[in-house]
């Protein structure tokens, strides 16, 4: 099939490439000139495990197309893919400016029928809303269909290729088929709903997982305080097919591009048809929260924070991305610099997009792991980074002033940690070698 994408950030370059790797003609278009220079020299300007590999393939098949010409490819293309960014304005709804904007370039480009199905999340009844939006602005027919996009940053292509299911949302019996032969190699599990359903699918489908993410943070929290080990419990608990074992790894909470702006824009969803999401809006506290439980370790272990050398392992805000969007190392970098500490950063990827955002003078940047540790009073692991749990703990205790660790994503076994030398703080698990060791007083 013929496709035009509109907006190459995460999603509507996954998707674009995607869809080229099975067989369909796409044309991705952005209008930052720069950008689809680079793409058009095979480079991507989002960091992605293999994307640069299928950006190459496919446009050197004659697949795949980049450029800012929007009118030219929706003329060439019979379905229109909206995969602009909705992001959150200041009171957390979604800012749908942007798709908007694309949706009455596309109107005015349009020469014949086409299918306009988005890609992007948005709040229920936005579809409707940009139909008549288009309906207004020209006499050619055209379908809305809400296909939403459920890929996560690091695994992109293969949740792209390989995804649990695929949602559509459409509102005539007759687009089924197209829908189904379009997505059908990539998953048989097609779940066709109305248009409203399909748009909140995307949101309670990530309101769901941040909540099991607070929830287990907050079971952690009470963990350390009754004496038990987080990790057994969500163990334990994931045995149970009906509670499942994934996104029950707890640590210093959620962040990024989706979870943060998703569910407070549900929050304001719900707010504006006069329902008060309060299980949501405390997941959202708890997250909020959630960032200074590594503060608290600081100040537990060494107790003052003014003048200590801290380093930091990891800024992104989960691993296998560069992506610093809402995550919780911002935060948390911020509040040690106010308190005076001297900071040692190490990120395997995304140091150069923090520098942008967050630099200082106490700040020293550090070539790796090892040199961010070398001095430090306590190391805070901030990012899963698999590297990290290979680090030669002894050697790297060996250099430190004092030997503390706080692990901020339970990375390390306790094995690991018994044998290191390390006074080891992590997220709801009992403390390993601190002096003089304490026990949960329960009863
Ligand atoms: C998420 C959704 O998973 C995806 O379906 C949606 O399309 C976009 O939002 P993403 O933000 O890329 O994807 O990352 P994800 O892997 O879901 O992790 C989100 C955050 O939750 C990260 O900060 C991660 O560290 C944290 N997390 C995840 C936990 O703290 N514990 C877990 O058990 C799982």
């Amino acid at each position: 099939m013929k496709l035009a994408v509109i907006g190459t950030g995460y999603v509507g370059l996954v998707s674009g490439v995607c869809f080229a790797e099975k067989g369909n003609h796409v044309i991705c278009v952005d209008s930052d000139v720069d950008k689809i220079n680079r793409l058009n020299q095979y480079e991507s300007p989002i960091y992605e495990p293999k994307i640069e590999a299928f950006i190459e393939r496919n446009l050197k098949a004659e697949r795949l197309e980049f450029t800012t010409d929007m009118s030219d490819a929706i003329r060439r293309s019979d379905i229109v893919i909206l995969a602009v960014g909705t992001p959150s304005m200041d009171n957390g709804a979604a800012d749908l400016s942007y798709i908007k904007a694309a949706v009455k370039e596309i109107a005015a480009a349009m020469d014949g029928y086409k299918i306009i199905l988005t890609k992007s999340t948005v709040p229920v009844g936005t579809n409707e809303m940009l139909a008549k939006l288009v309906a207004s602005l020209t006499d050619h027919p055209f379908d809305f269909v809400s296909a939403p996009e459920f890929l996560r940053e690091g695994t992109a292509i293969d949740d792209t290729l390989h995804p649990d299911r695929i949602v559509i949302g459409l509102d005539k019996n007759e687009l089924a088929a197209t829908m189904i032969a379009l997505h059908l190699s990539f998953s048989e599990q097609i779940f066709i709903t109305d248009i409203r359903s399909a748009e909140m699918i995307k949101y309670a489908s990530n309101a769901f997982l941040a909540t099991k993410i607070s929830f287990i943070n907050e079971i952690a929290n009470i963990c350390e305080k009754v004496g038990a080990d987080v990790m057994e419990v969500s163990k334990g608990m994931g045995l149970d097919r009906r509670i499942g074992s994934s996104f029950l790894q707890a640590g210093i909470g959620y962040g990024g591009s989706c979870f943060p702006k998703d569910t407070k824009a549900l929050i304001q969803i719900a707010g504006n048809v006069n329902y008060e999401f309060k299980l949501l809006q405390s997941v959202v506290e708890v997250n909020k929260g959630q960032r200074f439980q590594i503060i608290s370790k600081l100040r537990e272990s060494l107790h003052q924070l003014k003048g200590a050398t801290i380093g930091i392992w990891g800024l992104s805000f989960k691993p296998n991305t560069d992506d610093i969007r809402d995550a919780p190392s911002l935060e948390i970098i911020e509040l040690l610099v106010r308190e005076g500490a001297k900071l040692k950063l190490y990120d395997p990827i995304a140091m150069d997009k923090f520098k942008k955002v967050l630099d200082h003078p106490s700040i020293k940047w550090c070539k790796d792991a090892y040199a961010a540790a070398e001095g430090c009073d306590a190391v805070c692991l901030l990012t899963d980074w698999s590297e990290f749990s290979q680090i030669n703990l002894p050697r790297m205790a060996a250099t430190m002033q004092n030997r503390i660790l706080i692990d901020g994503r339970n990375v390390f076994s306790k094995d690991q940690i018994e044998s290191s030398g390390l006074e080891y703080y992590s997220i709801g698990r009992p403390l390993i070698n601190q002096y003089p060791p304490k026990t949960a007083n329960v009863m």
